[in-house]
Protein backbone atom coordinates (compact mmCIF):
# COMPACT_ATOMS: atom_id res chain seq x y z
CA UNK A 1 0.00 0.00 0.00
CA UNK A 2 1.41 3.67 -1.06
CA UNK A 3 0.86 6.27 1.49
CA UNK A 4 -1.82 8.91 0.64
CA UNK A 5 1.01 11.70 -0.41
CA UNK A 6 2.68 9.22 -2.36
CA UNK A 7 -0.70 8.21 -4.34
CA UNK A 8 -1.86 12.51 -4.59
CA UNK A 9 1.66 12.87 -6.08
CA UNK A 10 1.54 10.39 -8.08
CA UNK A 11 -1.43 11.11 -9.70
CA UNK A 12 -0.55 14.80 -9.58
CA UNK A 13 2.49 13.82 -12.09
CA UNK A 14 -0.18 11.96 -14.08
CA UNK A 15 -2.69 14.85 -14.40
CA UNK A 16 0.21 17.21 -15.36
CA UNK A 17 1.48 15.47 -17.32
CA UNK A 18 -1.81 14.55 -19.43
CA UNK A 19 -1.94 18.31 -20.61
CA UNK A 20 1.25 17.36 -22.80
CA UNK A 21 -1.11 14.60 -24.78
CA UNK A 22 -0.88 14.63 -28.41
CA UNK A 23 -4.50 14.27 -29.08
CA UNK A 24 -5.65 16.06 -32.08
CA UNK A 25 -7.68 13.70 -33.16
CA UNK A 26 -9.92 11.74 -30.55
CA UNK A 27 -9.23 15.34 -28.24
CA UNK A 28 -8.83 12.96 -25.21
CA UNK A 29 -5.90 13.99 -23.16
CA UNK A 30 -4.38 10.81 -20.68
CA UNK A 31 -1.59 10.96 -18.55
CA UNK A 32 0.40 8.15 -16.68
CA UNK A 33 3.22 8.28 -13.89
CA UNK A 34 5.05 5.12 -12.74
CA UNK A 35 6.58 4.66 -9.71
CA UNK A 36 9.94 2.60 -9.52
CA UNK A 37 12.67 2.00 -7.04
CA UNK A 38 14.82 4.95 -8.27
CA UNK A 39 11.57 7.64 -9.06
CA UNK A 40 8.57 9.13 -11.44
CA UNK A 41 8.38 8.31 -14.99
CA UNK A 42 5.46 9.48 -16.76
CA UNK A 43 4.30 9.42 -20.14
CA UNK A 44 0.96 10.40 -22.45
CA UNK A 45 -1.23 9.63 -25.46
CA UNK A 46 0.42 9.97 -28.89
CA UNK A 47 -1.77 9.87 -31.65
CA UNK A 48 -1.24 9.80 -35.04
CA UNK A 49 -2.93 10.20 -37.94
CA UNK A 50 -2.74 6.53 -39.26
CA UNK A 51 -5.44 5.33 -36.36
CA UNK A 52 -4.17 2.04 -35.13
CA UNK A 53 -0.34 3.71 -34.42
CA UNK A 54 -1.82 5.43 -31.88
CA UNK A 55 0.59 4.90 -28.60
CA UNK A 56 -1.62 5.12 -25.04
CA UNK A 57 -0.23 7.19 -21.87
CA UNK A 58 0.40 4.07 -19.90
CA UNK A 59 2.59 2.75 -22.51
CA UNK A 60 4.39 5.66 -23.31
CA UNK A 61 5.18 6.26 -19.63
CA UNK A 62 5.97 2.01 -19.56
CA UNK A 63 8.69 2.71 -22.05
CA UNK A 64 10.35 5.46 -20.40
CA UNK A 65 10.42 3.54 -16.86
CA UNK A 66 12.08 0.51 -18.74
CA UNK A 67 14.71 2.89 -20.50
CA UNK A 68 16.04 3.90 -16.95
CA UNK A 69 16.24 -0.25 -15.99
CA UNK A 70 13.07 -0.15 -13.50
CA UNK A 71 11.91 -3.45 -12.82
CA UNK A 72 10.19 -3.70 -9.37
CA UNK A 73 6.93 -1.06 -10.31
CA UNK A 74 5.74 -0.12 -7.31
CA UNK A 75 2.14 1.61 -8.69
CA UNK A 76 1.06 3.31 -11.58
CA UNK A 77 -1.73 6.38 -12.04
CA UNK A 78 -3.52 7.12 -14.60
CA UNK A 79 -5.58 10.48 -15.27
CA UNK A 80 -7.68 11.00 -18.05
CA UNK A 81 -8.80 14.47 -18.12
CA UNK A 82 -11.75 14.46 -20.76
CA UNK A 83 -13.07 11.29 -19.40
CA UNK A 84 -16.19 11.22 -17.47
CA UNK A 85 -17.34 8.89 -14.14
CA UNK A 86 -19.65 6.80 -14.03
CA UNK A 87 -20.88 5.26 -10.96
CA UNK A 88 -22.29 1.82 -12.54
CA UNK A 89 -19.59 0.83 -14.09
CA UNK A 90 -16.71 2.12 -12.05
CA UNK A 91 -15.42 4.74 -13.99
CA UNK A 92 -15.77 3.45 -18.01
CA UNK A 93 -13.51 6.12 -19.56
CA UNK A 94 -11.03 6.88 -16.90
CA UNK A 95 -10.57 3.21 -17.01
CA UNK A 96 -7.05 1.79 -19.20
CA UNK A 97 -7.74 0.20 -22.23
CA UNK A 98 -7.49 -3.39 -23.15
CA UNK A 99 -3.73 -3.53 -24.22
CA UNK A 100 -2.61 -1.32 -21.51
CA UNK A 101 -4.12 -3.97 -18.68
CA UNK A 102 -2.10 -6.77 -20.71
CA UNK A 103 0.94 -4.09 -20.49
CA UNK A 104 0.45 -3.61 -16.68
CA UNK A 105 0.19 -7.89 -16.48
CA UNK A 106 3.33 -8.22 -18.24
CA UNK A 107 5.48 -5.34 -16.70
CA UNK A 108 3.87 -4.03 -13.33
CA UNK A 109 1.99 -7.42 -12.10
CA UNK A 110 2.24 -5.99 -8.17
CA UNK A 111 1.42 -2.23 -9.21
CA UNK A 112 -0.76 -0.36 -7.03
CA UNK A 113 -3.33 0.84 -9.76
CA UNK A 114 -4.35 4.61 -9.11
CA UNK A 115 -7.48 5.82 -11.32
CA UNK A 116 -7.41 9.47 -10.74
CA UNK A 117 -10.83 10.40 -10.12
CA UNK A 118 -11.76 7.13 -8.34
CA UNK A 119 -11.94 6.88 -4.68
CA UNK A 120 -10.36 3.08 -4.87
CA UNK A 121 -7.33 1.91 -6.43
CA UNK A 122 -6.94 -1.39 -8.09
CA UNK A 123 -4.72 -4.99 -8.77
CA UNK A 124 -4.44 -5.91 -12.26
CA UNK A 125 -6.17 -8.87 -11.06
CA UNK A 126 -9.05 -7.16 -10.37
CA UNK A 127 -8.79 -5.66 -14.60
CA UNK A 128 -7.42 -8.33 -16.01
CA UNK A 129 -8.33 -11.66 -14.84
CA UNK A 130 -6.96 -15.04 -15.82
CA UNK A 131 -4.37 -12.84 -18.28
CA UNK A 132 -2.61 -14.30 -20.75
CA UNK A 133 1.37 -15.00 -19.47
CA UNK A 134 4.27 -17.01 -21.01
CA UNK A 135 7.13 -18.34 -18.64
CA UNK A 136 10.11 -16.33 -20.12
N1 LIG B 1 -5.96 6.14 -24.37
C1 LIG B 1 -4.91 6.04 -23.48
O1 LIG B 1 -3.94 6.81 -23.56
N2 LIG B 1 -4.96 5.07 -22.55
C2 LIG B 1 -5.99 4.20 -22.37
O2 LIG B 1 -5.90 3.31 -21.55
C3 LIG B 1 -7.22 4.39 -23.15
C4 LIG B 1 -7.09 5.24 -24.35
C5 LIG B 1 -5.89 7.17 -25.41
C6 LIG B 1 -5.68 6.62 -26.79
C7 LIG B 1 -6.30 7.71 -27.65
O3 LIG B 1 -5.31 8.70 -27.90
C8 LIG B 1 -7.38 8.31 -26.77
O4 LIG B 1 -7.11 7.89 -25.45
C9 LIG B 1 -8.77 7.90 -27.16
O5 LIG B 1 -8.90 6.53 -27.22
Amino acid sequence: MLSSQKRSQLSQAAQKVAQLAYAPYSHFRVGAAILGEKGIYTGTNIENASYGLTLCAERSAFAVAIAQGEQNIKAIAIACLDGQMQQSHQGNSLMPCGACRQWIAELAPNAEIIIVGLDQTFAISDLLPHAFTLNP
